[in-house]
C-alpha cells in the first residue's frame, strides 16, 4: 500500500469508528432520555409504525404525527379525549418516543406521578420548591404530556402546581399534550377550584383530538 492509500484507509476507519461513537452516544442518551421520560415499559414500545389506523382514529393519528412533524415549530399542543382503550395513551406514547428518538426531553405521566418523579430526578439532594417544580417542567422539559387528566385522585396542592404549570406553558405560547376520558364540563369538576380555568386555558392551547371506536383491550 502507498503512502496516499494509506492515509485514505486510515481517514475512512476514523469516520466509520466516529460514526459508531456518535450512534452509541445517541443511543445513550435515548436511553437515558427514556428513563426519565415516566414513560412505563409497555408504552415505550407504543409508537405511530405500530398503530393501526382505523376510520374511528384516522384523523387523530394524523393529528398526532403533524404535531411531531411541526415540533419545536408549534404553539398548539393535543388534547385528546375519548373512550377507555381507543388509544389516547397510546397516542401520546407515539409523540413522546418520536420525540425523545430526536433527543427532545419529554415528560408523558399522569401529573401526580409527573411531579414526583421531578422531584426525584431534579431534586435528589434538596426537597424542591414548588416554584422549581414548575420552572423545570416549563422550561427544561421541552415538553409535557400529562396522561389520563382527571382519572387520579390528585391532591388540592397538586390541582394548585397543575394550574401554575399549564398558566405558564399558556403565557409562554409553549404546547402541552394531554389525555382525559372526561368532558370539559367534568374534567373541570375533578381539577379542583381552578378546574374551570385549567380547562379554559387547556382548550385555548390545544387542538381537539378525538379517537372512537372500540376498546382496543377487548379485541381479541
Ligand atoms: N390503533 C391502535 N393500534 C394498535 N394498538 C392500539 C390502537 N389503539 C389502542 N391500541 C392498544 O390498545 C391498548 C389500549 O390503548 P390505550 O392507548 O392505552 O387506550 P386509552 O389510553 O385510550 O385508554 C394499548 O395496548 C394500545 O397499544
Ligand atoms: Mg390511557
Amino acid at each position: 500500500m502507498n503512502i496516499d492509500d494509506f492515509i485514505r484507509e486510515s481517514i475512512r476507519k476514523n469516520e466509520e469508528e466516529l460514526k459508531k461513537l456518535m450512534m452509541r452516544k445517541k443511543q445513550d442518551r435515548i436511553s437515558e432520555l427514556l428513563q426519565k421520560s415516566g414513560l412505563g415499559k409497555r408504552f415505550q414500545k407504543k409508537t405511530f409504525e405500530n398503530f393501526q389506523i382505523t376510520d374511528a382514529n384516522r384523523a387523530a393519528f394524523y393529528q398526532a404525527k403533524e404535531f411531531c412533524a411541526n415540533f419545536p415549530n408549534t404553539k398548539r399542543g393535543l388534547l385528546i379525549t375519548g373512550p377507555v382503550g381507543t388509544g389516547k395513551t397510546h397516542l401520546a406514547s407515539a409523540v413522546t418516543n418520536d420525540l425523545i428518538g430526536r433527543l427532545y426531553t419529554v415528560i408523558c405521566r399522569n401529573i401526580t406521578d409527573i411531579i414526583s418523579l421531578i422531584k426525584s430526578t431534579y431534586g435528589q439532594k434538596t426537597e424542591l420548591e414548588e416554584w422549581e417544580i414548575v420552572d423545570i417542567l416549563t422550561t427544561e422539559v421541552d415538553l409535557l404530556v400529562i396522561d389520563d387528566l382527571g382519572k387520579e385522585r390528585a391532591s388540592e396542592n397538586t390541582n394548585t402546581l397543575l394550574y401554575q404549570i399549564i398558566n405558564r406553558l399558556y403565557n409562554d405560547e409553549r404546547p402541552i399534550v394531554v389525555t382525559t376520558n372526561f368532558t370539559s364540563v367534568t374534567l373541570a369538576e375533578k381539577l379542583g377550584e381552578r378546574g374551570q380555568s385549567i380547562v379554559s386555558r387547556l382548550t385555548e392551547m390545544c387542538e381537539p383530538v378525538r379517537t372512537c371506536g372500540e376498546d382496543w383491550r377487548l379485541k381479541s
